[in-house]
């Protein structure tokens, strides 16, 4: 599978479900953030079913530019005040369509972002396509990109006959993640890692997205999907991907994405014995939640990555809401030495490198050092380093994707036979669900999950 490097530049961006939670909390942020940064040259016109006037859209986006910048460059809301408009109508009328294509006529490569539920994507792209916009456009859709193996090639298909791969660009947001894509840096910037990145001397890979907060308001969208389809299937095997794949032989991103396609091609479907399911107690009372649910809130689940390099080695993968913190880490676990010199004063603990993803993110590495005193005794000592403080501020993941998408890059966006490999990966689990267990918010989930791995979850 091979997509165009580069197209050109959007003149302008159109975003369904403007007036949603997405465009307010991410992407209006984004905007700003990209209009400070003397990036964001275009028209940004809003599609939405709601009726709002030009004032209602603009305070909307007001709003969530505020919650994250909190003194914001009035100049600059003046410009994209005057930027802003906004296209009312019902994604399954004829006419929004034929009003956006009056609103793009003069635009050569519009950029259109369908922050909505997938279940509309059908209706936008046909109506798209109905006017003819489909033949400059490139369409932005929002994961989980289906909901099964079946319905993400049905939604491609569906893509497809309108739309080339080129002009695809399917999110996954931790791939904006400046810390996730620090993994390929510390990987291949690094010739210190490379001699030990293996089977040999790496014992085991956890990687935890944990959430102290619950479905927020939004257990309508969220029970339809779960803990597995809203993340494992997504966030997690991306991170996998980055963290198991060979040395690319250069950064564009049809190379990139062929090395990871090699590792979710090397990982055998999960089966029910090695995922744990879990809910949180409360979870059915939130608004939006179907009485009786057996939404996983919780997932857990170990799988091999079947290579030369990895071969015996299990990753770990756990994610939950309303867990004990919020979290986004990887951590390998390095082999003991193979002799233990300092016999029983030898503190077991094995060497543990941490990457941590998710807010103040960094690396950890945890070693043995001398204990002070007459023996020759060992105690664990972390060296840290914290990326903000080293290095400055980082961009946020949904502004990089804006950007990437609007410059027509595909760097950061998920290919489809990738994403077909991981909903293989987790298919038989979604079909045939493992027994669902309970478990308290702020806990680390249900108890059955500290047995899956031989020492439980690592920490440091
Ligand atoms: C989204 C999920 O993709 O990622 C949410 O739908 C989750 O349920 C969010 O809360 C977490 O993103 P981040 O960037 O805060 O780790």
């Amino acid at each position: 599978m091979v997509r165009k490097a580069k197209l050109e530049p959007a003149d302008a961006l159109v975003l369904f479900g403007a007036t949603g939670d997405l465009a307010k909390k991410k992407l209006f942020p984004a905007l700003y953030s990209m209009a400070l940064n003397d990036s964001l040259h275009c028209a940004v016109f809003g599609v939405a079913s709601t009726k709002w006037d030009h004032e209602q859209f603009v305070a909307h986006a007001f709003d969530g530019i505020k919650a994250v910048f909190p003194d914001p460059d009035e100049k600059i809301l003046a410009e994209l005040d005057k930027e802003f408009s906004l296209i009312i109508g019902s994604y399954e009328d004829a006419k929004l369509y034929e009003d956006i294509a009056k609103a793009l006529k003069d635009k050569k490569n519009p950029v259109i972002y369908l922050a909505i539920p997938p279940s509309a994507f059908s209706n936008v792209t046909k109506g798209l396509a109905a006017v003819g916009l489909t033949e400059r456009i490139r369409l932005v859709v929002e994961k989980p990109f289906g909901r099964d193996l079946k319905s993400a090639i049905n939604l491609q298909d569906e893509l497809e006959e309108v739309l080339s791969e080129d002009r695809i660009f399917r999110i996954d947001h931790y791939l904006g993640k400046e810390s996730v894509e620090d993994i390929l840096v510390f990987r291949f910037a690094n010739s210190i890692w490379e001699p030990l990145w293996n089977r040999r001397y790496i014992n085991s890979v956890q990687i935890t997205m944990a959430e102290n907060f619950g479905v927020e308001g939004r257990g309508g969208f969220y029970d339809g999907v779960g803990a597995i389809r809203d993340v494992l299937q997504n966030h997690l095997l991306q991170v996998l991907a980055l963290i198991a794949m060979e040395p690319p032989a250069d950064l564009s991103s049809n190379i990139m994405e062929d090395e990871k396609l090699k590792v979710f091609r090397a990982i055998a479907p999960l089966k029910a014995d090695e995922v744990i399911r879990g809910q949180y107690v409360g979870y059915l009372d939130e608004t939006g939640v179907a009485p009786g649910s057996k939404t996983e809130t919780y997932a857990a689940a170990v799988l091999r990555v079947d290579n030369w390099r990895w071969s015996g080695v299990p990753f770990y993968l756990r994610t939950g809401k309303n867990l004990s913190e919020t979290t986004l880490e990887v951590i390998i676990e390095f082999k003991h030495p193979p002799r233990m010199l300092f016999g029983e004063t030898q503190s077991g603990a094995p060497n543990l490198l941490r990457f941590r993803l998710g807010k103040n993110d960094g690396v950890d590495i945890e070693l043995q050092a001398k204990s002070p005193g007459d023996h020759l005794s060992t105690e664990p000592v972390k060296l840290t380093v914290n990326f903000s403080a080293a290095l400055g501020d980082r961009q946020e993941a949904y502004e990089r994707l804006l950007r990437a998408a609007m410059a027509g890059d595909h760097m950061r966006f998920t290919r489809i036979d990738s994403v077909l490999e991981t909903w293989r990966i987790v298919e038989d689990v979604i079909n045939n669900e493992p027994h669902l267990l309970p478990y308290f918010k702020g806990s680390w989930g249900p108890e059955a999950a500290e047995e899956l791995t031989p020492d439980g979850w690592l920490a440091l």
